[in-house]
């Protein structure tokens, strides 16, 4: 069975972005890789904020809880975050209003601000030294979007229950003339160092972690690992950012986008520590403009480091050719240098934003699957207080507590997608596969992909991605999704395999780095047999 062990890559180049949180944490795992047979209350799949937050409460409210991450904890979406902790939902309070009507979305709002005021006690009571802090967060219109689109949200989110101000002038910003919406009591903290000190209060409490351990079967009886080690339990939590043990239904209500990030330093107080969002560029895409968000982080005696992120675009597929995956950055640098006095970009990253067709993450019991499968997925942009959300809720329904959120949340509920996006990745996925044409000539198919480069390329009937790598050696993959069988993209900005449908994404050695993929891609040998041989694990 191709599996999705980790493999030795012979791709130097090949290092996912690092975001500048990974520099505050070890670089070794401090948590072991599992190697025994356990049996425990609930098993947790996924080391990032949803799956720590869970394994927290649970383990808080005194439940045997195992965790198990195949990376890192924090190496997934957490680890690429800008983590703002928002009740200035991204998706607008007008658009909440008019989806479930005015209490729905009182019910949503005071399940954000719960779920940051749980982080600021957590991070009290813990004693972690994350640099939680409240502070506003500014909301303006892109020029592209309409003239009313703040007075609306100023509207809707009054009513929702948020008491704002509207502005004259926007500020901490250059070319701050237009007006704005002040959001009171927002939060920012370093995401990394609260999953870590989430992590020690686990071990406190008797919960286990495992890292670099990868649960290839996941069922209700619990899941066995890459290495054959079987973990019982009573309940069984995914929280792998995209539900990796779900094949289809929740993967028809939420689209996969790619966003991006750059950060550098900016004069100490030069800038007051708050929280920016525009309204996104409507003339790049009307159905999902991309959007900007900006924040500060104390970086030392001199500087603030500014981190601005945005530019989003559906994963694997972009709605402009001119604005691929690595003019991204590009923009965002513009753009940010036109509001922000940034001195030099001194780190950049990406990451990966699950977005429900409803703008709602999916939280509770896993749709057609047994009464002890949770998933926790749909970040929406707000991943810190989804995740959050997730946490608290999921607690709940395992600890038999009823909770006002959970009817909000179901995963199960009918949302399918009719979005354009669906439609184009669907379209895109689907293209891919139908222009394939067999028996191309090898040789050139190969001698025209260049060093550093990666293409899709025929050998000898095989449609295979290749990548280049600086030093001229040659990685050839499958370039068909092992979750529902797209063609691939080549992301040239990541260096990665980006699929359309669902947002899986892959190294150049074929190894999963986003799901719902549970397997690696198929890795071939360049040899002189046809067809091409496939390498063992
Ligand atoms: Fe579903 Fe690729 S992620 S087919």
């Amino acid at each position: 069975m191709e599996t999705s062990k980790k493999r030795e890559s012979s791709i130097s180049s090949f290092d996912r972005s690092k975001s500048y949180w990974n520099e505050a944490i070890p670089q070794t795992s401090p948590f072991p890789t599992l190697a025994e047979n356990l049996e425990t209350d609930v098993v947790i799949i996924g080391g990032g904020l949803a799956g720590v937050s869970t394994a927290y409460c649970l383990s808080k409210a005194g439940k045997k809880i195992v965790l198990v991450e195949d990376g890192n904890i924090g190496s997934g979406e957490t680890g690429h975050t800008t983590a703002h902790l928002v009740t200035a939902l991204d998706d607008r309070f007008t658009h909440f209003v008019k989806l479930f009507g005015k209490e729905d979305t009182r019910l949503i709002l005071q399940s954000h601000q719960a779920a940051i005021d749980f982080v600021e006690k957590t991070v009290k009571e813990e004693k972690i030294d994350c640099q939680f802090s409240r502070l506003p967060g500014f909301l303006f219109r892109h020029p592209s979007d309409d003239k009313e689109v703040l007075t609306d949200e100023f509207d809707a989110a009054t009513e929702a229950g948020l008491e704002l101000k509207i502005l004259d002038r926007i500020p901490g910003m250059m070319n701050n003339q237009e007006a704005c919406l002040e959001f009171p009591d927002q939060a920012q903290f370093h995401p990394l160092l609260y999953l870590h000190g989430l992590c020690k209060a686990i071990e406190k409490q008797g919960g286990k972690i495992y890292t670099n351990t990868h649960a290839a079967i996941i069922n209700a009886d619990g899941i066995i690992t890459e290495d054959g080690w079987i973990i019982k339990a009573d309940d069984i939590v995914v929280a792998t950012n995209s539900p990796v043990n779900d094949l289809v239904t929740i993967h028809l209500k939420q689209n996969a986008f790619r966003t991006y990030v750059i950060a550098g330093p900016v004069e100490k107080d030069s800038v007051p520590h708050a929280l920016w969002w525009d309204t996104g560029d409507h003339d790049v895409n009307k159905d999902f403009p991309p959007y900007h968000y900006v924040r500060l982080f104390p970086f030392n005696d001199e500087s603030d480091l500014l981190i601005s992120g945005g530019e989003d675009h559906p994963t694997g597929d972009l709605p402009k050719e001119d604005h691929n995956e690595a003019t991204r950055f590009q923009r965002l640098e513009s753009w940010t240098r036109e509001h922000f006095p940034l001195k030099e970009i001194t780190y950049h990253w990406s990451g990966q934003v699950m977005e429900p067709v409803d703008s709602l993450a999916f939280i509770g019991k896993n749709p057609m699957d047994k009464e002890n499968v949770y998933i926790i997925t749909g970040d929406s942009g707000t991943g810190m207080t989804h995740c959050t959300i997730g946490g608290l809720l999921i607690c709940d329904l395992i600890m038999g507590i009823d909770n006002p959120w959970e009817r909000i949340y179901r995963p199960s509920r009918m949302t399918f997608s009719s979005s354009p996006v669906f439609f184009r990745s669907l379209m895109r996925g689907i293209k891919g596969l139908l222009t394939a044409t067999p028996g191309d000539d090898r040789v050139k198919e190969l001698e025209a992909v260049n060093p550093g480069e990666g293409k899709i390329c025929q050998i000898d009937g095989h449609r295979c991605g290749v990548y280049n790598d600086p030093h001229g050696a040659m990685n050839i993959v499958s370039a068909k999704c092992t979750h529902l069988g797209a063609a691939l993209h080549w992301n040239d900005a990541e260096k990665s395999w980006d699929c359309p449908w669902h947002g899986s994404r892959f190294a150049p050695d074929g190894q999963v780095i986003n799901g719902p993929a549970n397997r690696n891609l198929p890795l071939y040998t360049l040899s002189d047999e046809i067809p091409l041989e496939r390498k063992g694990e």
